[in-house]
């Protein structure tokens, strides 16, 4: 049996060298490279695929891998949003992805950059980078007096709740589906705008779908209390940036952290060698607010959950090969 591993980082490949030792039966082939129509003639001859990357994974590179008859596709990541659904049917693809690699790595950055918003270190640290020893100008809130409305409930979303509770938020949520150990606690609200406007802070923890994007726009940013604080460590195209960007202006939005961004596909993860040189000037109006936190899609960046990336897609793999199962299937 033989899978081709693409896109594989430096950081990456002790674990994919040690799965490998430890999966004898397996030739893993690996290459640096992302899947796409320069290089998916790599796979000829590879039974499974195991993949990670944000460009898309396109109808001629689907086609082509039907073509060399590799009907097993096995992601790294948990979104699925970036596949040609319809091309991945038609050639038979069976698409396994890393539902929970580590949830809580997610939910940490999450409330490590709500942490910093609220107590204002980012105009510390830049005030004391320039000799500045004296109190922010504007004094800081406190969580455990907030409302954090909590956007979609899965994995990430609860392990996310949870450290929220452990401040003393009052966390209020919404989903379609309901978890019953967060019905039983009455977290859920109606709708998403009952949760606008009752929220203190805004956390998104959605996949990205056709339905939701742009959910937070001009016309939401207006339900929402003044002073919100909007944190989004799930999809860039959740925001409407040129909306988050006026409402910032306004003082509507108090302080926003973003882990990802709707252009961010080839600019975050890049050394642009300076500020100056980052071709976005929408990101670059983001990034000069004290009150913004931008990271680039850092969230799962931890030791556990690469391994575990790495570890779980490859188990998913062999396992389709083998028997055409896996537990981590998805419905695409
Ligand atoms: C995902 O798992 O879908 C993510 O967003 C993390 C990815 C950048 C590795």
């Amino acid at each position: 049996m033989k899978i081709i591993a693409y896109g594989i980082r430096d950081d990456e490949k002790p674990y994919l060298d040690k799965w490998s030792d430890e999966n004898p039966d397996v030739e893993v082939v690996s290459t640096d490279k992302l899947l796409d129509d320069s290089t998916v003639e790599l796979a000829n001859g590879a039974d499974g695929a195991v993949v990670y990357q944000q460009k898309p994974y396109t109808a001629s590179v689907l086609d082509k891998l039907g073509e060399f008859g590799i009907k097993f596709l096995s992601l790294r990541n948990v979104g699925v949003d970036n596949i040609d659904a319809e091309a991945a049917k038609r050639n038979g693809i069976k698409v396994t992805n890393v539902p929970a690699y580590s949830p809580e790595a997610i939910a940490e950055l999450t409330i490590t950059q709500l942490m910093r918003l609220l107590r204002r270190t980012n105009t510390f640290d830049r005030k004391q980078a320039n000799g500045d020893l004296t109190w922010a100008p504007d004094i800081a809130d406190e969580l455990n007096q907030m409302t954090v409305g909590v956007v979609a409930t899965g994995r990430i979303g609860k392990a996310v709740i949870k450290i929220y509770e452990g401040f003393g938020a009052k966390v209020i949520a919404y989903d379609v589906f309901h978890s019953p150990e967060l019905e039983k606690k009455g977290m859920y609200v109606d709708t998403l705008d009952e949760l606008f406007s009752k929220s203190d802070v805004i956390s998104l923890h959605a996949p990205a779908t056709k339905d939701n994007e742009h959910m937070l726009n001009d016309e939401t940013f207006n339900k929402m209390k003044d002073g919100v604080y909007v944190l989004n460590p799930a999809r860039g195209s959740l925001i409407d940036t040129d909306a988050l960007i006026r409402a910032l202006d306004s003082k509507k939005v108090a302080g926003a952290a973003i882990d990802v961004y709707e252009n961010e596909v080839g600019i975050f993860n890049t050394d642009f060698g300076s500020f100056e040189n980052i071709p976005d000037e929408r990101l670059k109006n983001l990034m000069k607010r004290e009150n913004v936190l931008v990271t680039p899609h850092i969230s799962f960046y931890t030791k556990r959950a690469v391994r575990n990336m790495v570890y779980f897609a490859m188990d998913a793999n062999k396992s389709l090969i083998e028997s055409g199962k896996s537990d981590k299937l998805v419905e695409l």
